[in-house]
């Protein structure tokens, strides 16, 4: 148990645009800090950091939080978990009884599963470095590879003894769950050790926690696979890691640069030769999971491959998704057939480091080398290779370098330059209708999930399921709530006592009864009856609402406000007629938000009247009277759209 004052310790020193750093790019955006989201692919930032009010929002994704919130989602740790990290980032000592700490059977499972693969690092290292064994075995293995000592500390290289239950025997000691080894895959179903007489590669995840393993066997005729590795668990995808990131991190940040090469060892001789912005793939081709992590950190991605060229091939996908990916896509070609580790090892650091920067090209003109030597003067080749590379070069970002591609690609293929940037732009051209199509979707679908996320958790998935859409009135709803989270404590007019907040409410209170969202005139009422007690709630009262609606709510509006707005007219065909940042103009917002919703529900009162008329629903003596009242409200309505300045369309 953590104490309560130490969280808020913590909550207080750590800076939300400090930890998300370690994790996302950001860029300022006025008051606000952007990047591209960790929690979901995109392509354009819309995951945003607001240091003032120490919270992150995804536009795209809709999570948001505070820094512990962060932590807990990134690195899927329970909220102790979370906290614990936070004060270690922060050299926050923190007031701990560690009473439940002992038994991982009462914590969580997710950090139960922590824990044991930290023990069996730890084993595993302990194993290398202090058993004559594993000394003599593996740790000489290491070393007459010309590993030296502070990098097989660095990357926390193992030895896993040739025995049934070694590491099983020490588990159970320690008090570990069998079911827990067994999901790590440290343990078979036959409880025997998954790994035997094999040195180990723990598998770290962005903070350095070891989330899987890989053994290597020692005996090159052993007819098992040169490599094994652990199964994926909730705390390994294997689409989703890059071996060595979280030692890369900061290099690849700091130089924008990461090499890519194939091999666990390759990774290690090239911290050894002083390089360390380098990640593995692990013999699998690129996923666009990886992708998107790397481009969280770097712009620019270089391939360390052996010259053979059977390797690329099979990568080749996987570049172009780095391509398409917006990246720099470098290629470094090793003579003959050896892979970095052994390039360095023969050449030596510094003559690696110049061959480094002398053979760096650029994987485009590579790609269509490569395609030259094969299609000589075969007409059919020629054709295909065109369309091969013309996809590959669509999908660079950079027009200028795209056209100079393509004049490349013409004199090389000895095609008519006109007739490969038509058939390029084309697919330029479909690619970005697809992309509107699907942006726009995507934003009628975020506001469907944030509508759809203000039911209560059991209602989630079936919302989720069945496709309502949302009417308009709903939208005009949600921006009622908005600016009563946000300006609702701000006094109407210095002189006056009112704030928005009563000013807001009273001018709805007519309309309550035709709210269409049941959540958002439960929010409403909540406020109503806040303000009858005599007080006014601020944004902290809604961002730690009980009610998870209105947390959400609240979290929702209170960063990036005016991007979430603005795009309301584009997306919906809603009136928004505010010409500044909402709130360096909160007053004409408010007043432009309670008059688009009063107009919203006028109009519905004129169509409903309008269909009871048709319908022959009005009583003869009672029409007089309705009409009357029909033609007033047409009138106001009529009022409300000069001022906003709108055309009515009925
Ligand atoms: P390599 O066969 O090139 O091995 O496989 P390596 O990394 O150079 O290792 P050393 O130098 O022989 O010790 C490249 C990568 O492919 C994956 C591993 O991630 C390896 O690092 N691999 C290879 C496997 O997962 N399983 C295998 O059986 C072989
Ligand atoms: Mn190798």
């Amino acid at each position: 148990m953590i104490s309560p004052k130490s969280i808020d310790e913590v909550l207080e020193i750590a800076r939300i645009e400090d930890v998300v750093r370690d994790y996302v790019d950001l860029k300022n955006r006025g008051s606000n800090l952007i990047g591209l989201c960790p929690f979901h692919k995109e392509k354009t930032p819309s995951f945003s950091v607001s240091p003032s009010k120490n919270i992150f929002k995804c536009f795209g994704c809709g999570k948001g939080g505070n820094t512990a919130q962060f932590v807990m989602e990134v690195e899927q740790l329970s909220f102790p978990e979370a906290i614990r990290t936070l004060a270690k980032k922060y050299q926050i000592t923190l007031e701990e009884s560690f009473k439940q700490e002992i038994n991982p059977e009462l914590q969580q499972e997710q950090e139960s599963l922590y824990i044991i693969n930290q023990f069996a690092l730890n084993f595993y290292k302990d194993n290398l470095r202090n058993n004559p064994i594993g000394q003599s075995v593996a740790l000489s293995y290491f070393k007459q590879r010309g590993f030296l000592e502070q990098i097989i500390e660095k990357f926390e290289l193992g030895f896993a003894f040739d025995e049934p239950d070694a590491l099983l025997n020490k588990a159970r000691k320690e008090g570990f769950k069998l079911d827990f080894l067994q999901k790590l895959g440290l343990v078979t179903a036959q409880q025997k050790d998954f790994f035997r007489n094999r040195v180990i590669f723990p598998i770290h995840n962005l903070t350095g926690k070891p989330i899987a393993f890989a053994g290597r066997h020692l005996t090159s005729d052993s007819k098992s696979p040169k490599y094994i590795n652990s199964p994926e668990t909730e705390l390994y995808q294997k689409s989703k890691t890059l071996y060595g990131l979280h030692l890369a991190k900061k290099s690849i940040r700091d130089k924008n640069n990461c090499f890519l090469v194939e091999g666990y060892t390759d990774v290690m001789a090239l911290h050894q030769a002083g390089i360390e912005n380098v990640v593995a793939s692990s013999g699998t081709s690129l996923t666009e999971d990886q992708v998107h992590v790397l481009k969280r950190f770097t712009q620019q991605v270089s391939l360390l491959y052996d010259g053979d060229s059977a390797g690329i091939k099979a990568a080749m996908r996987g570049i172009d998704l780095l391509i398409q990916g917006g990246l720099d896509v470098k290629i470094i070609l090793i003579p003959g057939n050896e892979d970095p580790d052994e390039f360095i090892r023969k050449i030596g650091a510094d003559a690696f480091e110049k061959f480094v920067e002398n053979e760096s090209k650029d994987f485009i003109v590579y790609k269509l080398n490569l395609h030259s030597n094969e299609i000589k003067n075969d007409p059919i080749k020629k054709s295909l290779a065109a369309k091969d590379i013309i996809q590959t070069i669509a999908k660079v970002e950079d027009p200028i370098k795209r056209s100079i591609y393509l004049q490349q690609s013409a004199g090389i293929l000895g095609i008519d330059e006109v007739s490969l940037i038509s058939a390029c732009n084309k697919i330029i051209g479909d690619e970005l209708k697809n992309k509107v199509f699907r942006q726009k979707r995507e934003a009628l679908d975020n506001d469907q999930k944030l509508l759809n996320e203000l039911s209560s958790e059991s209602n989630i998935k079936t919302q989720y399921n069945s496709q309502i859409t949302i009417s308009n009135d709903e939208f005009q709803e949600i921006d009622i709530c908005r600016i009563l989270i946000l300006y609702g404590h701000h006094k109407v007019n210095v002189n006056e006592e009112m704030h928005y907040a009563e000013f807001i409410i009273e001018n709805i209170a007519d309309t309550l009864a035709f709210f269409e969202n049941e959540l958002l005139k439960q929010f409403i009422l909540d406020v109503s009856q806040q303000i009858s007690q005599g007080k006014i709630p601020e944004l902290n009262y809604y961002l730690n609402h009980t009610d998870s609606n209105i947390s959400k709510l609240a979290l929702n509006f209170s960063i990036n406000k005016y991007e979430y707005s603005s795009n309301w007219e584009e997306k919906h065909g809603i009136f928004l007629s505010t010409q500044q940042a909402p709130e360096l103009n909160y007053k004409s917002d408010i007043e432009n938000s309670i008059l688009r919703f009063k107009l919203k529900k006028f109009n519905k009162a004129i169509s409903e009247f309008e269909r009871r008329i048709q319908l022959n629903e009005i009583p003869e003596e009672e029409l007089q009277l309705e009409l009357k009242s029909h033609q007033h409200i047409v009138n106001q309505r009529n009022y409300i759209a000069g001022l906003l300045n709108t055309v009515v369309i009925n």
